[in-house]
Order: structure tokens, then C-alpha cells, then sequence
């Protein structure tokens, strides 16, 4: 076969999934191959690549680091799952070898470093067009309805956003977070710039550690709750709540409130396999009703994976299809760097507080 030859890079617990659709996109498609899987845990590396080349015609070859794949010249373009704070090495080794690569959320483990790699990739034209940022919610259905119908005009003029993300547990023992707002919140930030399409001028923010940074030897990081609120001039307002100590399951749902409606995605219910998008008018006059069916696995998959899995997919074939074409991407390290500021502004803003101490009630 010849064609796109892709690797993915960091095979943990999305890696794997990656891995998995390119197999999938490849079987589909048959203009591309997964030749490779780099993991700088080698024995995991090696593990997933025998694992996965049963499931091809053509063997996939195990790498320890990306400066090996790169040396190989096997692969043309990979998927970045690394941990956060490779993401600007595994980026830098591979781009400057000529590939392209989409790169998991978020653009860097601070918001120093994601400048920095910024502005590494525009010092030249061809890096500044090798970067895709991995924000899936842009290729989920529900979502990209509800985008849909905001831009027809459904709901009349956009006032308020409601961005709200709460995994069940904490992340797994030994992962690698830059923080609650850099980990999971800049999901939620790049899905209210993307609905409002303007940048906010004032943030504000709270957090708190309430249940899961109190069990023992959870991976430390800054909250486990926080809710962060933005202002786009005086017009437009947006909510952003996030947490780890949702415990009845993971939660994404998205509110989109306008002058004559209201579009609600991912209301939490009993059935996590499906996503309902509503849009209701003035005097709650129904819209629009309609209901997502995910993928499921047939196997216990990560929480993420069970809401996200097509979007995943979809995601990945966006950026297979961007490199056979040479085509730009949608979505790249730009709206990577505007997150990332959003969540590094929330956090300072928590950090330096606004809340009002109040004194004990009087009886
Ligand atoms: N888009 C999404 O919804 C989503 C969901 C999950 C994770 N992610 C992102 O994907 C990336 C990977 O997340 P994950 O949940 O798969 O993480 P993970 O911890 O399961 O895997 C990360 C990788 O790091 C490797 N690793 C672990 N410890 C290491 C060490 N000490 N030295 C070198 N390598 C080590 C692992 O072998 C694995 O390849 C993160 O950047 C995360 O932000 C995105």
C-alpha cells in the first residue's frame, strides 16, 4: 500500500483510541497506514504495536521517543497523545523533520511554553501549517448542530454561554496535569470562543479542592472544582464550570442562551451512550429535538471516550484528509494558544480571588 504513513505518539489511555480509528480510517479510506506507534515507555510501546498489528496486513514498528521515529523516516504525519509536558518536544522533533501532526489539548503544559511553541511554528511558512490542535467537541454532531443553529439564528442574538465539563474520578495514578482549568477546562474555553467567536475582555474565578484532591494519592493538582466566569465587552457573558467530583458520571453539556431561545447539548441522564440537543423558543416552544447515539466499544472504555469516541474519529480522518490534500487546517495551534490563555487567565484570577468574607449569621 502506499499512501499517508502515520504514527501515533503516547500510547496511553487516548493514544490507544487514536491508534485505533487511524487502523480503522486506513481499512476505510485505503490511502493510508499506521506504520508506527512511539512511547517512551518502551515495553508499552512494543505491548500496543504487537497488539495492533494484529489487527493489519502490515506490521507497525514500536519507537522509544520521536526522535527515533523521525530518524526511521517511516512515518509522513502522526497523532500526539504524549504527556502534557512532552507535547512541545514530541511537537518541535517531529515538525522540524517535516511532518504534520495533530496535537492533543492542550498546546503546552503552561502558557509560557505554549507561546513559545507558537511562535517557534511561525517563525517559518511550512511549520506554521504543520499544527492540529485536538479539540473534538468541534467534530462532535451534537455540537456542531447546536454551532449550526446559533449561526442560523435560531435563538435570536447570543448573550450567555454555559460550558460546563465534570469527570467522575480523578485522572488515573501517575498522569500528568498542568492543572484543573490547562487539563479539562481548556476544552470548555475553545468551545465558547468557538460559539461566540469574539474573545472576552474581563475574567473572574473561583476553585476549591472538595473531594477528590482529599483521597490519598490522587495526582496533586491546583482544584478539583472551579468555575470561571468571562465577559465579552458588555453583550455577551460565558460560563465556564469545571470539576473532577462528579461522581454519578461524566458530565458535558453546553447552554446557549439568546434573545428569542435557549440550545441545550448533553443533558446528564441515566444513558451515557446518548447525546440530546434541544432548541426552544420563546415560551417554551420546542425547536428542535434530537438525539445522538455514540459508539460503543463493546469493551470498557475511558469516560472521554464513551462521549467523544465518533468526534474522535471524525477529528482524525479531518486531519488524514488535510494532509493527503496539503490543505490547511481548520482548528490549529491559534485557537491552541487562545485557550490556553482563557484557562491561565481563569486560574490567576482565582489565585488573586474576589470573594467577600461574610461574618457569622446572627440568630
Ligand atoms: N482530547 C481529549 O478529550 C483528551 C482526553 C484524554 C487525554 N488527552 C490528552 O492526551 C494526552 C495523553 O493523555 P492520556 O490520558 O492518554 O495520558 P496517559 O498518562 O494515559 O498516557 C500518556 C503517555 O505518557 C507516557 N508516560 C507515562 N509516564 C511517563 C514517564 N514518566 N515518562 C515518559 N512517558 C511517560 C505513557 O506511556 C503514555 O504514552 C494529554 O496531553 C491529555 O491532555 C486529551
Amino acid at each position: 500500500m502506499t499512501g499517508l504513513r502515520l504514527a501515533v505518539v503516547g500510547v496511553g489511555r487516548i493514544g490507544v483510541f487514536h491508534a485505533q480509528h487511524l487502523q480503522e480510517l486506513a481499512a476505510e479510506r485505503e490511502d493510508c497506514e499506521l506504520v508506527a506507534v512511539v512511547d517512551r515507555h518502551q515495553d508499552t510501546a512494543m505491548r500496543v504495536a504487537e497488539r495492533l498489528s494484529a489487527q493489519q496486513e502490515t506490521p507497525i514498528t514500536s519507537f522509544d521517543s520521536t526522535e527515533a521515529l523521525v530518524a526511521s523516516g517511516i512515518a509522513d504525519a502522526a497523532i500526539i497523545a504524549s504527556r502534557t509536558i512532552d507535547h512541545r518536544r514530541d511537537t518541535q522533533v517531529m515538525v522540524e523533520a517535516g511532518m504534520r501532526v495533530l496535537l492533543e489539548k492542550p498546546l503546552g503544559d503552561t502558557l509560557d511554553e505554549a507561546r513559545q511553541l507558537a511562535v517557534w511554528l511561525e517563525e517559518d511558512e511550512t511549520r506554521s501549517r504543520a499544527v492540529m490542535l485536538a479539540f473534538q467537541r468541534r467534530y462532535d454532531a451534537a455540537m456542531l448542530r447546536a454551532h449550526e443553529l446559533l449561526r442560523e439564528g435560531i435563538i435570536g442574538e447570543l448573550f450567555k454561554i454555559v460550558s460546563i465539563l465534570e469527570d467522575p474520578e480523578p485522572p488515573p495514578v501517575g498522569y500528568q496535569s498542568a492543572g484543573l482549568l490547562s487539563d479539562m477546562g481548556v476544552h470548555n474555553a475553545d468551545e465558547i470562543l468557538w460559539m461566540a467567536k469574539r474573545y472576552p475582555t474581563q475574567i473572574a474565578g473561583f476553585g476549591a479542592r472538595l473531594h477528590n484532591q482529599q483521597i490519598p494519592d490522587v495526582t496533586v493538582e491546583d482544584f478539583d472544582d472551579a468555575f470561571v466566569q468571562m465577559w465579552f465587552e458588555q453583550d455577551l457573558t460565558a460560563q465556564l464550570q469545571v470539576s473532577r467530583n462528579h461522581v454519578a458520571g461524566y458530565r458535558n453539556e453546553c447552554l446557549l442562551f439568546g434573545r428569542r431561545g435557549r440550545i441545550h447539548v448533553g443533558h446528564f441522564d441515566e444513558d451515557p451512550l446518548r447525546v440530546r440537543l434541544e432548541a426552544v423558543g420563546l415560551d417554551h416552544e420546542v425547536l428542535e429535538q434530537q438525539t445522538y447515539d455514540l459508539r460503543d466499544y463493546e469493551r470498557p472504555v475511558p469516560v472521554f471516550i464513551r462521549r467523544f469516541g465518533p468526534a474522535y474519529k471524525a477529528e482524525a480522518a479531518d486531519f488524514v484528509e488535510g494532509c493527503i490534500k496539503k490543505e490547511p487546517f481548520a482548528v490549529t495551534h491559534h485557537e491552541g494558544l487562545k485557550a490556553m490563555e482563557i484557562v491561565a487567565a481563569g486560574a490567576e484570577a482565582i489565585k488573586r480571588g474576589g470573594a467577600i468574607q461574610l461574618g457569622s449569621a446572627s440568630t
